[in-house]
Parts: structure tokens; sequence; C-alpha cells
């Protein structure tokens, strides 16, 4: 394993053991809601500070982007690799105590993606890609999956609950993608959508209005595992944009081809 992946690893299993402890006893939690359908706990922020202190140790340079408590320049105003980090991606399942949620590290250097870690501690699942050298769910390769028949795809997608200004648009794409596939799941952790995507549990996945921190590590995986991530134009800009496709090479073009109608102009 690359010794910077080794390390992210173990920044993921730290946050995730703050996320364990806590799950124990989500009764207790404090919510606080940042606006609407947005909450963060504390739970958030202590995993945070705990993936963050891992990796800072060994890489006092290198800079940050995380969810909780934003962008940070590494030691000497450093930025050529940037850690980008959702400490728990899923909250909203998480305080429900819905078993969907994960610890997602990716490490950017210059412009590429170059390690990623989607870590699940509900069910212990590791999923891990170094560019160049493939994707793995624990131990194991993981590749996406074969199928190229959009009527046999099972489609990964996340609803717009925040900000509705961008319902009409995804209703329209919800509308035409429901016919020509065989299912689509809302699981509710964008990073865990794309790992699924990257292990073949899922043909295909979209969503709009997503951060960096949601798709950064699962991007590289899919890529990592033979699929395909691109924009609604199938361009490479899903990372400033937030809107995002992945798939399969089959399932990746022809979603494209059935989203790319209702695009809003
Ligand atoms: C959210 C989840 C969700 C997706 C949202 C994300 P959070 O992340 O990934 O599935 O639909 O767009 O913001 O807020 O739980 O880290
Ligand atoms: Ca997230
Ligand atoms: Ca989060």
């Amino acid at each position: 394993m690359h010794p910077m992946l080794t390390v992210a690893v173990k920044a993921a299993r730290r946050g995730a053991a703050v996320i364990n402890r806590a799950a124990l006893d989500i009764e207790s939690l404090t919510i606080t809601r940042k606006r609407h359908a947005d909450y963060v706990t504390e739970v958030d922020r202590a995993a945070e500070a705990a993936v963050i202190e891992t990796l800072q140790r060994s890489y006092p340079d290198h800079a940050i982007l995380a969810e909780e408590s934003g962008k940070q320049l590494g030691k000497g105003g450093h930025e050529e690799y940037t850690w980008i980090i959702d400490p728990l991606d899923g909250t909203t399942n998480f305080i429900h105590g819905f078993p969907q949620y994960a610890v997602s590290i990716a490490l950017r250097h210059r412009e590429l993606i170059t390690q990623a870690v989607v870590y699940d501690p509900t069910s212990n699942e590791l999923f891990t890609a170094s560019r160049g050298s493939g994707a793995y769910l624990n131990d194991r390769r993981i590749r996406v999956s074969k199928r190229s028949r959009m009527a046999d795809a099972l489609i990964g997608t996340g609803f717009p609950f925040r900000d509705m200004a961008g319902l009409e648009e995804y209703m329209a794409m919800f509308r035409a993608v429901v016919p020509a596939v065989a299912g689509i799941r809302r699981a509710g952790a964008a990073a865990l959508d794309l790992a699924y995507v990257a292990a073949g549990r899922l043909d295909g996945f979209w969503e709009l209005g997503l951060q960096p921190w949601d798709m950064a590590a699962g991007a590289l995986l899919i890529q990592e595992a033979g699929g395909i991530v691109g924009d609604l134009q199938g361009e490479q800009t899903y990372m400033d944009s937030g809107r995002v496709i992945g798939g399969n090479p089959k399932v990746f073009s022809q979603l494209l081809q059935l989203l790319g109608p209702h695009v809003a102009k």
C-alpha cells in the first residue's frame, strides 16, 4: 500500500472510532441545524479533528479541505498536496441510526486525486484506491459491473434536500431514468454510493449539488475500478460544479444521454 494511503486509512479508522462510540448513544447527541435539512453533530466535528490530527502528524506540510473546518494551508503555506475530508458522510442517516454512512478521505496532488479512502464503520468495509494501482474493498480488488443494458441496471442517486432551487431540474431527470432502469436507490451517503459503483453493487450514479468532499475519494475509486466519472456534459468539471455521473463505461454513457436533455439551460 502507498505510504500516503496507509496514513489515510489510519486517519479514517480514527475518525470511525469516534463515530462508532457515539453511535452507541445517539439519543444524547447535540444536533445543530446549519440550514434546512443540513445537520451537524459534535460527532462530525470530533471525527474531523481526529482525521486531521492523524494526517497532520505525518504530513504537516499538506493542506486540508474539510467539510466542518474548511480550508487550511500546510505548514510554511504549502498547498501542493491537499487532503479533502468528509468526516461523516450521511449525517442524517447517522442521526437516525440508519446504518449507511462513511468517512471519506482523498489526497489531491496539484490537480489530481491520487489517494482515496471511503470507510463504512457500520460494516467495517474499507474501500481504497491509489492512482494507477486499482481499487480495493478490504483486501480484494474491485471492478465496476459489466452490465450494459439500462433495463437491467441498478442506479444510485441523491435527491435535492437542502436547496429546493434544483428540484424541478432533478425531477425531470428522475422521470427520464425511472422507466429506463431496473431500480433506483437513494441510500443517503454519496461517498458510499460512489464506492458501491466502484464495487459493482450499483451500475451507475448521479447527483446534483454535491461538494468536493462528497466526491473526491469516490471518483478515484470508480476510475481505478475501470469506471468513468464526469459531469452532466461528460466533462471533468464535477469537482467544481458538484454535478456528477459515475458508472461502468456502458452505463455512464447511457445515463449521460438520458440526463442530458433535462439539464437546465
Ligand atoms: C450528504 C450525503 C447525501 C447527499 C448530500 C450530501 P453529509 O453529505 O452525501 O447522500 O445527498 O448531497 O451533502 O452532509 O451527510 O456529509
Ligand atoms: Ca457529505
Ligand atoms: Ca459530512
